[in-house]
């Protein structure tokens, strides 16, 4: 096993100290000794805490708005996106964003432009929208326990310029857009399709305008928000669902703009929304976050703070250079990347969900049917907004393969094993780093840990409890993907587990 390797290179490098000393030629010694040490992997020590931190509600992601061209691909594709989404097989998520469409007016690109099932007040098309109904339905036949509906315009006619984009929400007309809303939600429900949260204005500090537009937008100013939410809870409230159906607001694009606009909406609401969901397209720092909740919690300490949607950026594997730009990176570099937010928002911040943005993309940035190494190398021209990614022509080609990035595999790790309900619980001591976490249930502990670095790394971890079986471990690195590896080795509380360069780990145990 590849760890005693590297416990046996340590304890020969000790040895090699010890054998140093007194040496008469110990300057040679030790250069040597040097030499071996820096070749030599590094060992971490830390710990599992006891208590436990947060619980998570899960991980998600986005259905905008690969399901316009998804739903044209064959059944067999469509099964199989569906299972590698929602299965525990494949990516396992348990939260999924469907967006109710506007019907994207002055939408110039007919993919984002999702159709609206409103017709006129009160009435309704229900077949409207297929596409996002066929993929909603499969989220709820696999399981996936939390679904969110989240807007990006209200239909056309409501807004101020008659169109999905461009304009922006109308004082006056709060109750006719929650009630339009709360009508979706509850057909929606009485099919089956058991909605928990609703997010009435996704980015509400863009219109996306100037029309034509890339996609859909309304912007809802900070002094309208909170009529967008008491209308919205009257008319859940008249339906009997206002305490079955949460209201997530205000899903600002960056942290900064949450926090400086919450003064202006949220007193006067606070009892109505269920958890503040934000963006993180500030990108920020560390402390800029910490900075974030820790305001957001002492203000209004009842609120959760939720991760709803980032997607975009290059960067490398430690998050150096992260920031909004295009640019497609399919490698490992760009999957610690991003797995380094993840960690970001869950250990730093400590917050209980994390959702990606769009999930599947053809933002591929090149050809696949034209170059065999088009998917899976980087190039300046794609996006980095999906974990699986497909051919922009195939509707012309009839290409219907379905690409896998490595960011896909990474983000298995975090929605294969942190499940609602379960706990975090804090690694700490010297040789604890921000993306390590400890996962846990009634019934195993999970240990999520990165190494965004270029040489191998040993963590011994000491665990609160003692009844512990290690019973497998999965990695993905540059060769692998959420591949089995040996199980971590040692007993009762003090267990050594090796993480790869460039690579994340999970290390799962059994609690007996
Ligand atoms: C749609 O966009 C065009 C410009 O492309 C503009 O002339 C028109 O007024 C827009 N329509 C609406 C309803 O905004
Ligand atoms: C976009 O909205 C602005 C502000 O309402 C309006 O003046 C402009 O005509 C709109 N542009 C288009 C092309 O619709
Ligand atoms: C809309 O209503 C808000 C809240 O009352 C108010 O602050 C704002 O000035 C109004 N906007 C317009 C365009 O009338
Ligand atoms: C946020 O709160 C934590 C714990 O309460 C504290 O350790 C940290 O220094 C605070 N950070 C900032 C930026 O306020
Ligand atoms: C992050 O990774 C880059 C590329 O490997 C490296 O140049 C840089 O020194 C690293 N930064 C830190 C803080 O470790
Ligand atoms: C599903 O898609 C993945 C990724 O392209 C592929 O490896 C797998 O073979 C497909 N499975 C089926 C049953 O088509
Ligand atoms: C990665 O390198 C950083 C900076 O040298 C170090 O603090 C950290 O412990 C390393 N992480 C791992 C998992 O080796």
């Amino acid at each position: 096993m590849f760890f005693q390797g590297i416990y046996e290179a340590y304890q020969e490098s000790q040895a090699l100290v010890e054998s140093c000393i007194g040496m008469p030629h110990s300057m040679s010694c030790f250069a040597t000794l040097a030499a071996s040490v820096l070749l030599a992997p590094q060992i971490l020590a830390a710990s599992v805490s006891a208590v436990p931190a947060q619980t998570f509600l899960g991980i998600g992601g986005s259905g905008a708005w690969w399901p316009y061209d998804l739903y044209n691909f064959p059944e067999p594709a469509r099964q199989n996106l569906s299972a590698l989404l929602f299965s525990q097989d494949g990516l396992g998520l348990s939260n999924y964003r469907w967006n109710i469409g506007g019907g994207g007016v002055n939408v110039s690109n007919p993919v984002r432009a999702p159709e609206t099932f409103y017709v006129s007040p009160g009435v309704y098309d229900w077949s409207a929208d297929a596409q996002g109904i066929y993929f909603l339905k499969q989220s709820a036949a696999h399981g996936v326990p939390s679904l969110t509906a989240f807007v990006n315009s209200a239909p056309a006619s409501m807004t101020s310029g008659g169109a999905s984009c461009n304009g922006s929400f109308v004082n006056g007309t709060g109750l006719e857009y929650g009630t339009y809303l709360a009508d979706v939600i509850a057909h929606w429900r009485d099919e089956g399709l058991l909605i928990k949260y609703i997010s009435p204005m996704n980015e509400p500090d863009n219109n996306f305008g100037p029309s034509p537009c890339g996609q859909e937008g309304m912007e809802v100013d900070a002094n309208q928000r909170a009529e967008v939410v008491n209308g919205l809870y009257a008319a859940l409230d008249a339906k009997g669902l206002a305490s079955t159906v949460g209201i997530l607001a205000d899903e600002s694009s960056s942290l900064s703009r949450a926090s400086s606009e919450y003064s202006t909406w949220l007193p006067e609401v606070i009892d109505k929304v269920a958890a503040l969901v934000h963006h993180t397209y500030d990108f920020p720092s560390d402390a800029s976050y910490l900075s974030y909740v820790n305001s957001t919690k002492s203000l209004y300490p009842s609120k959760d703070t939720w991760m709803s949607e980032i997607c975009c950026s290059l960067g490398e594997a430690n998050g150096t250079g992260r920031g909004w730009s295009g640019g497609y990176d399919p490698t490992i570099t760009n999957a610690l990347m991003f797995s380094g937010m993840v960690f970001q928002s869950f250990v730093l911040a400590g917050e209980p969900r994390y959702d990606f943005w769009t999930l599947v993309s053809n933002g591929i940035g090149c050809a696949p049917l034209d170059d065999p190494t088009c998917a899976t190398s980087a190039n300046p021209d794609g996006w980095n907004d999906g974990l699986i990614f497909y051919d922009s022509d195939y509707a012309t080609n009839g290409n219907y393969e379905l690409y896998l990035t490595k960011h896909f595999f990474t983000y298995k790790h975090f929605a294969n094993f942190v499940k609602p309900g379960s706990q975090r619980h804090a690694i700490t001591g010297p040789g604890a780093t921000q993306t390590m976490m400890a996962v846990s249930t009634p019934e195993t502990y999970a240990v999520i840990a990165m190494n965004p670095n270029t040489t191998d790394t040993t963590l011994t971890l000491t665990f609160p409890v003692t009844k512990l079986r290690a019973s497998s471990a999965v990695r993905t690195s540059a060769e692998e993907d959420f591949v089995g590896i040996e199980p971590a080795v040692g007993s009762g509380v003090s267990w050594t587990l090796e993480l790869k360069a460039m690579s994340l780990t999970t290390y799962l145990f059994e609690r007996r």
